[in-house]
This record gives C-alpha cells, sequence and structure tokens, in this order.
C-alpha cells in the first residue's frame, strides 16, 4: 500500500501569506494540468491568489503547445507539478519567466543551469520547465506560473536524450522537501519582479546561463555566439551581421557545438 504524500501546505502557507494576503495552497490527487485548472478558475472570476499542487497530472502542458509528460500511473515521487496563480501588475512583463527560472535554480542547486527563455537545465539535460500564462479580467491581469520538475529518472523511450532528474545532485530530496524550499523564494522573486522588472535579475541570471559562450542557432536560421541576457531579459546573441537582442519566446535557440543537444 503507498502512504498518502504529506504536503508541507501549512509552513508554506505560513512563510507566504504574510507577503501575499487571501494566499490559499491546495493539494489535488489528479488534475488534467494545474495551469489549465487554475486558467479555468481565473476565467470565472477565482483571482485570488493560491498555490495549486498535483500529484499527478493527466494533460500536462509545456511551452509552444507541447506536453509536459508524467509517467502513467506515478505519483508524485516521480515529479514534482504545481502552478502559482496570483493577480499580476508589472510595468513591464519582459523577463518574468526568466526570473521564475532563477529563483528555481537558485532554491534548489549551484549545478543547475538555466537556458534562455526558462528551462532549467542540469549539465546538457533538461531537469524542469516554465510554463507562464495570462488572463485578464477587466483591468485586472491574473498570473499562472506552472512549473515541472522531474525528481525521478523519467521513461526516456521516444528521446534521444533522457531527462535530468534532480536526485542526481540531491539525491533523497522529497516532492514536499523541493516544494518548501522552492515556494517562499519564488513568490519573494515575483513580488520583486513585479516592483523592479527584470533589471534586478541579469547578474544572477548570466551567471547561471547555460548558452553563454555556445555558439547557437535562432529559429530564422541566423547562427551566432550566444552572450547571456541584457537588463530586459533578452538573449544577446553575437552574429555576422552584428549582435541580435532575442525577445520572442517563441523563438528556439539550438546550441549548435557540443554536446549535441536534441530537447528544448
Ligand atoms: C516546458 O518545459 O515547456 C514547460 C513545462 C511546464 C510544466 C508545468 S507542470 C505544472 C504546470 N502545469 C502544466 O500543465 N504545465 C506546467
Amino acid at each position: 500500500m503507498t502512504h498518502p504524500i504529506q504536503w508541507p501546505a501549512e509552513a508554506i502557507w505560513e512563510s507566504v501569506a504574510p507577503q501575499l494576503p487571501g494566499f490559499t495552497v491546495e493539494v489535488l490527487p489528479q488534475i488534467d494540468s494545474t495551469n489549465t485548472e487554475l486558467m479555468r478558475r481565473a476565467r470565472t472570476g477565482q483571482l485570488e491568489p493560491i498555490l495549486l499542487v498535483a500529484e499527478q497530472q493527466t494533460a500536462g502542458r509545456g511551452r509552444l503547445g507541447r506536453d509536459w509528460h508524467s509517467d502513467e500511473g506515478a505519483a508524485s515521487a516521480q515529479s514534482l507539478t504545481f502552478s502559482l496563480g496570483l493577480p499580476l501588475a508589472p510595468q513591464d512583463w519582459s523577463g518574468l519567466s526568466l526570473a521564475v527560472g532563477l529563483s528555481v535554480v537558485e532554491s534548489l542547486h549551484a549545478d543547475l543551469r538555466l537556458k534562455w527563455p526558462n528551462d532549467v537545465w542540469l549539465r546538457d539535460r533538461k531537469l524542469a520547465g516554465i510554463l507562464i500564462e495570462t488572463a485578464s479580467l477587466g483591468d485586472q491581469r491574473y498570473a499562472v506560473i506552472g512549473i515541472g520538475i522531474n525528481l525521478l529518472p523519467r521513461d526516456a523511450s521516444g528521446l534521444s536524450t533522457p531527462p535530468a532528474w534532480l536526485g542526481e545532485v540531491l539525491p533523497g530530496l522529497t516532492a514536499p522537501q523541493a516544494l518548501l524550499r522552492l515556494i517562499p523564494t519564488l513568490v519573494r522573486t515575483i513580488q520583486q519582479f513585479e516592483h523592479h522588472g527584470f533589471s534586478p535579475f541579469q547578474t544572477r541570471f548570466n551567471a547561471r546561463d547555460a548558452l553563454d559562450g555556445l555558439a547557437v542557432t535562432l529559429s530564422d536560421g541566423m547562427t551566432g555566439m550566444a552572450h547571456g541576457v541584457d537588463s530586459q531579459g533578452a538573449l544577446q546573441v553575437d552574429t555576422p551581421q552584428g549582435l541580435q537582442k532575442v525577445t520572442s519566446s517563441e523563438v528556439s535557440v539550438r546550441p549548435l557545438s557540443p554536446p549535441p543537444y536534441e530537447h528544448f
């Protein structure tokens, strides 16, 4: 018999609620997708700050219309999947996903790196992904920040490079422990971003930039050398045509130089 997972909902609530009035924590055994659920709720006017954790997602979503797979029947020992929903009103939204990624890597381990715009890598493999969506209701904007982290090795069939998992650097860290490490810093990061934008995070992002100094090819075919991000989070790429600033999250950036990266 499997034991129910003990989530640190109260400890998370106690550390976050003073900064985020109205904040609640909800854990569901199963849902299609925590992002989909919070977006559905937002469209019906539920705009309170909430952390929604799913022990299992049946239709997890990734960026660019991709799926985010959880192993069939696996509970959250395998991965940690959650979304934080909250009203947000920054002057400039650019760089939010980068700041969120930075918060994830800084909360977890010194070896983790960021692959622009917001994948978390361990060495040359993807360990975690971030999907940010927003809903507007009247003049209020509600952000849903979804994060999926592999904790244990995942079924890699169909993939030429198996994804990384957190147990490689933090053996034994459970999903509840990882969540407790992540959430208070994540909320502080988002609030700092709301007030000051991306620039306070630029230097720290660049210190964790997995692409820095790598030859990359942009989805429009242009190639160049990646050189960190600017104060608004745009990726700077040195190309034969001069320095290009890549801002669109629709642009896919693929390193050219070894090792052979295949998963984005
Ligand atoms: C990506 O790498 O493309 C982003 C993956 C984001 C996955 C997380 S898991 C929790 C939340 N719910 C979802 O359906 N997606 C995000």
